[in-house]
Order: C-alpha cells, then sequence, then structure tokens
C-alpha cells in the first residue's frame, strides 16, 4: 500500500512563486549553480568554448568546429544519470554524470544569435551538428567549496550521432534493420534525440531515442510494406539540413531502412570508456521518452517506457530470469523477455498485453513475419493488440519505497473523445496517473490504476486538481526520490505564460479533495524547458538540466563570462544548511 509520510510531510521547503525572469529561482535557503553548459570542454584537446558571431550566418563556421564540438559538451541537455565514484563518504562527492543531449537549436550551434529556420548549409556545419547530439560522460567532484567542477579524465567520452554501436536482441540483424551501409543488419552508427534515459542495477546508462524521424529526407514513393515509415512514425522533414551532406538520412525506395536502426533504447557502459553502445531491441522500437528500471524481489528487471506522441502507448519490458543469474551466463537481461503494452479500463483495472510474435494478431498473416518485425514495428503491434491510447506518455517512475508507478501524460488538445484514463476532451494541461502492480509483483499482467493528478490553472479551473498557487502545465519529468517525493518537471505552456519548473508532489499527503499536495520548488529561465533529474546518493546534490533556453530568441541565460548566447546546461542545487533536498 502507500505509505503514511508522518504529520510533518515530506516537503520542508518554502515555496517559490511563478516566475517570467531570465533565472533559475529556487527557495530560501538553497542555492542553484550552473555546471557543464553546452560547449564545456571534457575530452581530447579540451577545446574551449566559442560561441557564433550573432547576426552573422554562412558558412556554418560560427563558434568551435565539428570536431571541437564533439570534444565537448553537447547541446540540450535531457535525461541524466549519477553513477558514484570511490567508497564511503566519497560516493556522493564524486561521480560519473551522464546526459542525454536530444537535440540543437542550429541557429544558435552556428551563428550564435537566433535565426529562425536556420540549417546548416555544409558538410562541416552537418557534422558539427552530429556532433552536438547523443549523449555526454563527465567525471565531476565537489570541492571543499562545495561546488562541483568536471574533472580531466580518462573516462570523459562523447557518443554522437556517428558513433559505431550495436544491435542486441530479436531484432539485430533482422531484414528491416538492413541497409547498403550494414547489409547484416548489426552495426548501426550514432544516437540521435535522445531523450529521458535510465540506469540498471549493473552500472550501465540507458538513452532513449525519441524523435529520431525528423532527421530523414523521404526521396521516392515508398513500397507500401515501408510505408508505415511515414505514417505510423512520421518520418520526413529533413529539420537539421542532414540530408544534403550524410546520404545516411536519405530514404529511398531501394534502401528504405535507416529510420528502423533509430527509436530504440540503447545501453552504455559509462565505466569503460572504449565499450560500444548496444541498441536493445528486445524493448521495441518506439518514440522512447524514458526507461524506469525496477528491480523485483526475485531479481527480475522490469522497465517502464512511455512513448511521446499524442495517442500512442505506455509499455513494460519484464526480463526472463533474475538479472544476475542471466548475466552469469553472459546474456543480456534486456534481449531476453516480454515486452507488453498497457490497456486501461475503465473500472480502475488494467492489462498488461503482450507483445508476442504468434499470439493473437501479431501473426504472418498481419504483417508480422516474426518477433524482429513485432519489435521493429512495435507501434503497429500495439494497436493491433487493443493498447490504450493516452494523452502522450512522457517519463515513467516508481516510488522505491511502495512499489507504485506513475506516468506523465504531458497533453493532447487533439482529443475528442475521453476516457477514463484520459479523462480530458481536450487535455491542453497534462496529468499524471499512477498504478499498483497486482499483489505488488511488478512482472504481474493485471493492475489497478488511478488518476494522480490532473495538472492546469488550479482551484478546479479546467479540472485542474493542484492548487491555484502550484499551478504548471505539460508534465514531463518525473523521478520519485528515496523518501518518495515526486519530482515533477514541465516542458510546455504553464498558466500565467510562466516559465517552465519543478515542483515536489507528496504522495503520503492528500487535501480534502484527495489531490496530493504540490509545492513549486524551481523555476527556469525564459523559454526553457526542466528535464532530466540525479541526485548523489546522499540526497545533498540535486541535479536537474535546463534545456532550450532562448529558443525564440528571448533569454541569454545562463550569461556565463558575460556570454549573450543562451547554452543549456546541468543545474547543481544543494541546501545552504547541506541537509537533504526537499526536507
Ligand atoms: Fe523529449 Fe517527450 O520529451
Ligand atoms: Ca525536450
Ligand atoms: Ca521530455
Ligand atoms: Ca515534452
Amino acid at each position: 500500500g502507500r505509505g503514511g509520510g508522518g504529520a510533518r510531510g515530506l516537503l520542508g521547503f518554502p515555496a517559490v512563486g511563478p516566475s517570467t525572469d531570465d533565472v533559475v529561482h529556487v527557495p530560501a535557503g538553497y542555492t542553484a549553480r550552473v555546471l557543464i553548459p553546452w560547449g564545456t570542454p571534457i575530452t581530447g584537446s579540451y577545446p574551449a568554448f566559442v560561441p557564433g558571431t550573432p547576426g552573422e550566418p554562412g558558412g556554418d563556421a560560427g563558434g568551435n568546429t565539428a570536431a571541437q564540438q564533439a570534444e565537448q559538451v553537447g547541446m540540450h541537455h535531457d535525461g541524466m544519470t549519477y553513477f558514484p565514484l570511490g567508497n564511503g563518504r566519497q560516493v556522493s562527492e564524486r561521480g560519473l554524470l551522464v546526459l542525454n543531449h536530444e537535440y540543437t537549436d542550429e541557429f544558435y550551434l552556428h551563428t550564435g544569435g537566433h535565426t529562425a529556420g536556420y540549417r546548416p548549409t555544409t558538410a562541416e556545419g552537418v557534422r558539427k551538428s552530429q556532433a552536438a547530439h547523443g549523449v555526454s560522460v563527465v567525471e565531476i567532484e565537489r570541492r571543499r567549496s562545495g561546488e562541483w567542477v568536471p574533472v580531466r579524465s580518462r573516462r570523459n567520452r562523447r557518443i554522437t550521432a556517428t558513433t559505431d554501436m550495436a544491435f542486441s536482441g530479436p531484432a539485430a540483424g533482422h531484414p528491416l534493420v538492413r541497409t547498403a551501409a550494414d547489409p547484416g543488419g548489426r552495426t548501426p552508427l550514432g544516437t540521435i534525440n535522445n531523450c529521458g534515459n535510465g540506469e540498471t542495477p549493473w552500472g550501465t546508462y540507458l538513452t532513449c531515442e525519441e524523435n529520431f524521424n525528423g532527421y530523414f529526407r523521404v526521396d521516392g514513393t515508398l513500397a507500401p510494406a515501408d510505408a508505415a515509415l511515414v505514417e505510423r512514425y512520421g518520418v520526413g522533414g529533413d529539420r537539421n539540413g542532414w540530408a544534403a551532406h550524410d546520404s545516411r538520412f536519405v530514404v529511398t525506395p531501394d534502401d528504405p531502412n535507416e529510420p528502423n536502426r533509430f527509436g530504440w533504447v540503447v545501453e552504455i557502459d559509462p565505466f569503460d570508456p572504449r565499450s560500444t553502445p548496444v541498441k536493445r531491441t528486445a524493448l521495441g522500437r518506439l518514440k522512447h521518452e524514458d526507461a524506469t528500471v525496477h528491480v523485483t524481489k526475485g531479481g527480475r528487471v522490469v522497465v517502464y517506457m512511455g512513448d511521446d506522441q499524442v495517442f500512442e502507448y505506455l509499455y513494460k519490458f519484464v526480463s526472463r530470469d533474475n538479472w544476475r543469474s542471466m548475466e552469469a551466463r553472459g546474456r543480456s537481461p534486456l534481449d531476453e523477455g516480454t515486452l507488453y503494452v498497457a490497456r486501461f479500463e475503465a473500472d480502475g483495472r488494467g492489462t498488461w498485453i503482450p507483445l508476442v510474435h504468434g499470439q493473437g494478431p501479431l501473426t504472418a498473416a498481419n504483417g508480422f513475419a516474426d518477433q524482429g518485425a513485432v519489435l521493429v514495428n512495435t507501434r503497429q503491434a500495439a494497436t493491433l493488440v487493443g493498447a490504450t491510447p493516452m494523452d502522450r506518455p512522457e517519463w515513467t517512475a516508481v516510488d522505491p519505497r511502495t512499489g507504485t508507478a506513475y506516468l506523465t501524460l504531458t497533453n493532447n488538445t487533439e482529443r475528442t473523445a475521453p476516457d477514463a484514463a484520459n479523462p480530458r476532451a481536450a487535455n491542453p494541461w497534462g496529468h499524471i496517473i499512477r498504478w499498483d502492480e497486482q499483489d505488488g509483483d511488478h512482472t504481474a499482467t493485471r493492475f489497478t490504476w488511478d488518476v494522480f493528478l490532473l495538472a492546469g490553472p488550479g482551484g478546479g479551473v479546467d479540472g485542474s486538481t493542484v492548487a491555484a498557487d502550484d499551478a504548471f502545465g505539460s508534465p514531463d519529468g518525473l523521478w520519485l526520490d528515496p523518501d518518495g517525493r515526486a519530482w515533477i518537471q514541465t516542458d510546455g505552456t504553464q498558466p500565467g505564460a510562466a516559465n517552465n519548473q519543478m515542483l515536489a508532489a507528496d504522495p503520503t499527503r492528500t487535501g480534502a479533495d484527495g489531490a496530493p499536495e504540490v509545492r513549486r520548488f524551481l523555476t527556469g529561465p525564459r523559454q526553457s524547458e526542466i528535464t532530466g533529474i540525479a541526485m548523489t546518493p546522499d540526497q545533498r546534490t540535486l541535479f536537474v538540466n535546463v534545456q532550450h533556453p532562448g529558443e525564440d530568441g528571448r533569454s541569454v541565460w545562463p550569461a556565463e563570462d558575460g556570454l549573450a548566447t543562451p547554452r543549456s546546461a546541468t543545474v547543481v542545487i544543494t541546501k545552504d544548511d547541506g541537509g537533504v533536498i526537499g526536507t
């Protein structure tokens, strides 16, 4: 059951008000500092960040070169994990911060200023854009002064849109992932649009490929069997201008499968900078938001995953066996197991439906030749088995004390027919649902669920169940800390046109209306979202990311060293009395 938080509750900080300022606000008694903004040198020759020249587009030469960007922190920080190093108290003073770089604002990358619609026009510019994507591994340490800094470490690494990778699991080598450049279908290149994340009990990082579709250009008319690339996954648009200088991002009728090599969960060993990232196909191909790993009492791993698009689904993967025994046999717990998709019933019950070739409608007659085909076309398989279309499933989370699982549903203004799990006919503000697996067993195929809260202006406006003081919209990032505080991060329109923010909710305390206590903890700078969250094991340092400040030209955050170019960055938050964050 859901535990009690005691009379005082979990939230001890004074609330922050809504903000339209171009700074990060945190509660009185807390301090926020900027760490590793886009362009921070971390490897190789450690090239210093050089901003482009505002108002001087052309040549894509503004600022650092592509080769330099590949040795610097990427752009648009997103999901993030802190991996402790050392022993004892050291574990909260030194670690590897591993973070995603979701996408790029090409105008800041090349020209240093906001130039709407700007895309690179040279091969060098495309290479720089590709180098600003992917993942960074950065060793960081806490100085005696309390300040966290990046350190020069042999473990530091950039993974980009061109890094050598491998496929594993049932779709590795499948005809649907074979290309002219990789006829074996086993050696994909790079990772893109890395959104949320996860971490495994064996010490690896999971990065999730979300809106990969927009990086491709489709030339010609695809065969009917390949049309789902466009019709279901939305492939096309060439939004970053890569297709003109990298034919890998041109989809043709003769060589259509490169987009099938994205949309996966990728496993990275952050402790070995020479390790090859692995795309784990057993977890399905979708617009992966994040991957929350939960270990059952029997040692099986369960991975909860959202597919962020209107009317898409919630998934979970369950490993075949105890993860330690699988690792001991040289098997990955993420390669063998069962992928399920969620169906929510109106009576508060729900079912996990397996996506297994040969079961139910997932047959050759319906276009699924084998399990590899089910996994490459996960969305179509989930629709066939009767999954519940949701209001954009973003992050998942599990309360470590109670096992209750949560999902943010960020918004869906296209919905016209509400249902129990998506109760607004149009849902501009989003909501959060939660569920308990049957008998607390996360491998179960049945669960019970309810709506945790409906976001919005508060005080009942538009049906929102939060207080007016805690107004927020578009919940996205979500994490429950070891004490059970639910940290909620926003990405989208906020009530009162306020900046995006982070709030904490106390699931153990509810008001008379049954809604949980919510309190605003942080507000971001202008035109940014708040996303990605990690803590040191002692819970005394909190890391969150500020993504895309000034995406429409109205921010200079963080204004480090007097620079006017806005830069995504990690924010390090500590309590001035050295206490646990949130208390
Ligand atoms: Fe990358 Fe759905 O947020
Ligand atoms: Ca984002
Ligand atoms: Ca997100
Ligand atoms: Ca979002």
